[in-house]
């Protein structure tokens, strides 16, 4: 769909469908919903008086115009509370109002800026375009032929403006909304490819391609090269598969170490079996979204370069399959990292953790300002928070805040955990420096300990995503299976920084 501004007049648009919107307790219409309830002679204020629309966020209506405007109709959508508008409401009456032109097979929509009185204009129009191609996203899959209720998406949506001081704020927020939404329907996308056809080596070629399309540096190491640097844990996650391993570096203004350095990090499982401790069958496969946190990583690289911030921005994405066999490794193996600590193996199924163990020490290199990872961790977050926020951990206040407050704005939620040094006591091992499953007990705490003693000095979070990667149910920005948590929250942590 083509998204373009136009300075006009809402009900002169030959569209097959006009979008406004009305506050909730609004008895009166004003501004551009006004302009088209008198076009249509008070057809909106009619509805309202009849107690049929409130105006309720999330609710609509539709209006059939019969010649009195060139549109044939109307589709009023509901903005809630006007005390309580906050930039969520409004990414997510666009997409309902989108989802809604898709069902009556609009081809042309024109649309107001919703809340762009009560936000900024700049705001409200990045919400309305992220809120449209968000909620329009559909993993369309490999069916042989589409789904009997399957309809096009509208080919073109016009966002239209009368005052021309507005406009110019309009077109900033649309081109960051376009940057932003690319970039969480690119994470989408990683993670829904099923996983034989989201192999590290084809996320690999997707981050090149990213790369390619926006002046990002890539490079990614492969097998030989990670034992080279005496990656020994990251490794023995892989060794069993016959898919090459892949460490992705992506950099956005890679050479320009006078700049903040930020590093992200994710993990990239793009299949989690488990390995020799494997998973029960029956929700295995949803494991082929073990690779959001990668996904989220490099999605936000791309959205960085897009945006041009003035950051050193470094992606690292450590991607593996976790498969058992005759290779694979064994509980009771122990393994040396990069930097020479060692670990033992208790669970081949706690592999993530061992794949940002040998990240988070080639993360030192870049000298950082602070490292952020990103995984989907423990089932034990899952059942902690459910698909209402991630938990983050830190070691560093200041950086803790910056990603709240990053969560907050994006509405990517977080929640902060503590890092108890009791936590250390449940991943001591007999054998080796540290082993990688504390057991049952504080499972989401033992292992944000975990990678935190394979961190190098540097202020870093955690983030334990596990129950945001993909969602059963359907929302209105975030349509069901992966929702490309924490692009977002990445995006608007860089842009907090860059300021
Ligand atoms: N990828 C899983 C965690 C996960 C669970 C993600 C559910 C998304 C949904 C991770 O690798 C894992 O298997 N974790 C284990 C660790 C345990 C063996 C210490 C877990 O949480 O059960
Ligand atoms: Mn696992
Ligand atoms: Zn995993």
């Amino acid at each position: 769909m083509d998204i373009r501004v136009r300075q006009s007049s809402l009900v002169e648009q030959t569209v097959d469908l006009i979008v406004v919107d009305l506050f909730q307790g609004v008895k009166e219409p004003s501004g551009a919903t006004g302009a088209v309830d008198r076009a249509l002679d008070g057809a909106i204020s009619a509805v309202i008086a009849s107690g049929d629309f409130a105006g309720k966020a999330g609710e609509t209506t539709l209006l059939y115009t019969r010649g009195a405007i060139p549109a044939p109709r109307v589709l009023v959508v509901g903005l809630g509370d006007p005390g309580k508008l906050t930039i969520h409401a409004a990414r997510a009456a666009a997409a309902t109002a989108a989802r809604k032109a898709r069902e009556l097979g609009a081809r042309s929509v024109a649309t107001i800026v919703h809340g762009v009185g009560a936000l900024e204009p700049a705001v409200a129009a990045g919400a309305l375009v992220e809120g449209t191609r968000l909620g329009l996203y559909r993993f369309e899959g490999y069916r042989s032929k589409p789904p009997k209720d399957w309809k096009p998406s509208p080919e073109t949506m016009t966002i239209v403006e009368m005052a021309a001081d507005r406009l110019p704020a309009i077109e900033v927020g649309v081109a960051r909304g376009e940057a932003v939404a690319a970039g969480v329907l690119l994470a989408r996308d990683l993670v829904n490819t099923p996983a034989n056809l989201m192999t590290p080596t084809i996320v690999a070629e997707r981050a090149d391609a990213l790369a390619r399309a926006t002046g990002l540096s890539f490079e990614a190491l492969g097998r030989a090269e990670c034992k080279a640097l005496g990656m020994g844990i990251f490794m023995a996650v892989a060794e069993e598969s016959e898919q090459e391993p892949k460490l992705i570096i992506l950099g956005h203004n890679a050479e320009r170490d006078d700049l903040p350095t930020l590093v992200l990090v994710g993990k990239g499982v793009t299949f989690d079996s488990g390995g020799i401790s494997i998973k029960p069958g029956e929700e295995m496969w949803r494991m082929k979204g073990d690779m959001a946190g990668a996904a989220a990583v490099i999605a936000a690289l791309g959205i960085a370069a897009r945006l041009s911030l003035p950051l050193r921005v470094i992606g690292l994405a450590p991607c593996a399959e976790n498969l058992p066999g005759g290779r694979a490794q064994k509980p009771g193996d122990v393994f040396r990292g990069m930097k020479g600590k060692t670990m033992e193996v208790i669970s081949t199924d706690a592999e993530g953790r061992m794949l940002l163990a040998d990240a988070l020490a080639y993360a030192a290199r870049y000298n950082p300002t602070a490292v952020v990872d990103i995984a989907t961790l423990t089932g034990a977050q899952a059942v902690a928070f459910g698909p209402q926020a991630a938990a983050v951990f830190a070691n560093n206040d200041d950086l803790a805040a910056k990603l709240l407050a990053a969560a907050d704005a994006s509405g990517d939620r977080l929640w902060r955990l503590p890092l108890f040094d009791e936590y250390a006591d449940a991943i001591k091992s007999q054998v080796a420096d540290v082993k990688n499953s504390g057991g049952r007990t504080s499972g989401i705490g033992s292992s944000a300990k975990f990678i935190e003693h394979f961190t190098e000095g540097y202020p870093w979070a955690h983030i334990d995503m596990a129950s945001m990667a993909m969602l059963d149910e359907d929302k209105p920005a975030q349509p069901k299976g992966a929702t490309g948590y924490g692009v977002r929250l990445f995006t608007t942590f860089l842009e907090a920084w860059s300021k």
